[in-house]
């Protein structure tokens, strides 16, 4: 477990959706994360989980960041920003390298990462992450930590995340255009999971599969690695689509009916329950069967579901999934999804709520929020390993993952602050 940062530094995730922008302030101190304010905003600049207007999508950053920052009383100024999207490609590969001092070292290890992600890469994609799956330390197999083993060969297997460049630099233009610098661009499945899965669920294998508006992400942790990670890119918005052509209803009133009285499968729902369609166009808003609305919604979550166990089934890897899924994302609130998830993918399931933060959680408490809690406690981790680093590799690169370094964020004037207080009273 990498530690979290020692004294109290503010970390901001900003988790940029294909419905909304999440942006999580919070503070980190010693093991702690404390949610100091939150931010959501609906937004239209993404499709299919990448960025198609940066206009739009600015416009949202800069609301969500704004009602965060007011609401937690300090000027954001850095970020790690989620991203996502069908581009994004999971593969593995190895390194090795000699142990220098016969003792292995934080810099025996950077060495040995920095040689399994040099491999070729298309030139238009660039290496997110690079995730150890085990070490070995000469003969000896299935390490998670190897510092300080003795040894002359260590040895890694990684899973190397890479994503299109354009799809990145778009993430980081955005938020740049407001004013913002980007500490790092983090995988949506792997923040979504650090903010839902247990160590427990990471050690005996388990399914992340976060069904948000635009893609369905997947990300399976065995042996407390990451074996695997995709975007398949239809979400709950295909959902809705489905509703609006088949019940001939505008898109605003399809999503709200399959949120108040959707359902994922036909017979949960009884024969005489009906439920009122607005019509398109100046038409007259007409009854219909709650089961025409849920015979809509089941073969598109179906479909979703049929994909995921095709994903799992395709990597070899489902009969180590001890824990089964966790289901996390927007769409998983519909009515029945954990059922039929259980159905179709044949194992346990349960939903992934936002986990292991302290403060106003109460904001934050769905599964929708999972990728911007996952987003601070990644950051939050990146701050604590690069200090842990700090003292003893002042002549290795930095961790991978921590690379871009956290700026100290402002405080801002106490007048603001008050604003915040205000608005926490009439809320609660
Ligand atoms: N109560 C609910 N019942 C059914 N669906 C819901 C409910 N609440 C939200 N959703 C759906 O969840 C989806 C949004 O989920 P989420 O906020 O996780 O997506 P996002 O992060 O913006 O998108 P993505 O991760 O795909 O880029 C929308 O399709 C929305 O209609
Ligand atoms: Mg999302």
């Amino acid at each position: 477990m990498i530690p979290a940062a020692s004294q109290g530094e503010i970390v901001v995730g900003l988790d940029i959706g294909t419905t909304k922008v999440c942006a999580v302030v919070a503070e980190v101190e010693g093991d702690g994360i404390t949610i100091l304010g939150v931010g959501i905003v609906p937004c239209r600049g993404l499709r299919k989980g990448i960025v198609a207007n940066i206009d739009w999508t600015v416009r949202s950053i800069k609301d969500a960041i704004e009602s965060a920052q007011t609401m937690a009383g300090v000027e954001i100024r850095t970020i790690y920003a989620g991203i996502g999207g069908g581009h994004v490609r999971s593969s593995a590969s190895d390194g090795v390298a000699a142990i220098a001092g016969g003792e292995v070292t934080r810099g025996d290890v950077e060495r040995v990462l920095e040689g399994a992600r040099a491999i070729p890469v298309d030139a238009d994609r660039q290496i997110l992450h690079v995730l150890p799956r085990e070490y070995t330390v000469d003969s000896q197999d299935g390490i998670r930590d190897p510092i300080g083993m003795a040894g002359v060969r260590l040895g890694v297997k990684v899973n190397l995340v890479t994503a299109a460049t354009s799809c990145a630099q778009n993430v980081i233009r955005c938020a740049e255009r407001c004013g913002l610098t980007v500490a790092d661009v983090v995988l949506q499945p792997l923040a979504s999971a650090e903010a839902v899965l247990s160590d427990d669920e990471k050690e005996i294998g388990v399914a992340v599969v976060d069904i948000g508006g635009g893609t369905t992400d997947l990300l399976l942790y065995v042996d407390g690695g990451i074996a695997h990670t995709s975007v398949i890119p239809v979400g709950g918005n295909n959902i809705t689509s489905d509703i609006a052509a088949g019940l001939r209803t505008p898109m605003a009133e399809a999503d709200r009916l399959k949120r108040l009285s959707g359902c994922a499968l036909g017979r949960m729902v009884a024969d005489d329950e009906e439920i009122e369609v607005p019509g398109v166009g100046g038409h007259a808003p007409r009854k219909c069967a709650r089961r025409v609305l849920s015979d809509i919604i089941e073969p598109r979550v179906e479909e979703i579901f049929a994909v995921v166990r095709k994903r799992i089934e395709d990597t070899g890897l489902l009969e180590q999934l001890s824990a089964g899924v966790v289901l996390t994302g927007g769409a998983v609130l519909l009515q029945g999804m954990s059922e039929f998830a259980e159905e179709i993918l044949g194992m346990p399931v349960r939903v992934g709520m936002p986990t292991g933060v302290k403060g106003i959680t109460q904001l934050v408490h769905g599964p929708e929020y999972a990728t911007g809690v996952g987003l601070v406690k990644y950051g939050a981790q990146a701050i604590g390993a690069e200090a842990a680093a700090r003292p003893t590799v002042a002549s290795v690169p930095p961790p991978a993952a921590s690379r871009a370094r956290m700026q100290s964020q402002a405080e801002i004037p106490e007048a603001r602050k008050s604003g915040f207080w205000d608005w926490i009273k009439a809320a609660f």
